[in-house]
């Protein structure tokens, strides 16, 4: 099933919203792309364990400096990697409640280190064999920087894959422009 709705909040603000809504008490959760690291702390807040990649040390250094703040580093495992490893960090023995895939480039910092296409797609592949029956996949992507419409184009198709097994989500802002931002959710039905 693969379907539309707009919101009136940032697409921030509505993933967040909507992962409350359907997980209420997640247990594990991983963020893909740390970056400075809003998810990595809203999970944190939400659930008992969070493992947060990213393949800069700034990142790693700015979500420690935030969790430090909010008191919550305890509960995040800050990993420098590429999330297509993922498997090689994440307990096997457990399910993961919510993954969240924020793509793009850390704000402020070389635009040209953005999360790529082919390792994106083999990240998400990952998460769906780690997802547990009751968890939640959030997608953000960004057609407005330089790949970025590839690598979304590339996240539609790939959602449409699975969506005689899942239930898609296609969230729209609802002052949408053509570089606007674009949320996906993923359930398994
Ligand atoms: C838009 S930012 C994420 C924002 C972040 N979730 C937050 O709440 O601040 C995207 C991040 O993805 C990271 N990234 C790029 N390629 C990656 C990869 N292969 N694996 C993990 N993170 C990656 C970038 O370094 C950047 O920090």
């Amino acid at each position: 099933m693969f379907s539309t709705r707009f919101t009136q909040h940032s697409l921030v603000t509505e993933a967040h919203k909507t992962i409350r809504c359907y997980q209420a008490t997640p247990k594990i959760t991983v963020d893909a792309t740390m970056g400075n690291g809003h998810d990595t702390d809203f999970l944190a807040c939400h659930s008992e364990t969070v493992y947060a990649f990213d393949i800069q040390k700034a990142a790693l250094n700015s979500t420690e400096q935030r969790l430090q703040k909010t008191n919550r580093l305890h509960k995040v495992h800050l990993i420098q990697a590429s999330h297509e490893l993922m498997q090689q960090y994440l307990p096997g023995s457990e399910k993961v409640d919510v993954f969240m895939f924020n793509l793009g480039y850390l704000p402020h910092s070389d635009e040209a280190i953005i999360t790529q296409t082919t390792s994106t797609l083999l990240a998400l592949e990952s998460a769906i064999n780690y997802l547990s029956p009751t968890g939640i996949i959030s997608i953000m992507t960004y057609p407005g920087h330089n790949g970025g419409k590839t690598e979304m184009d590339a996240v539609i198709n790939w959602l449409h894959l699975q969506s005689n097994e899942c239930a898609i989500t296609h969230i729209h802002s609802q002052q949408e422009t053509a570089t606007s931002p674009h949320l996906f959710t993923l359930v398994k039905q």
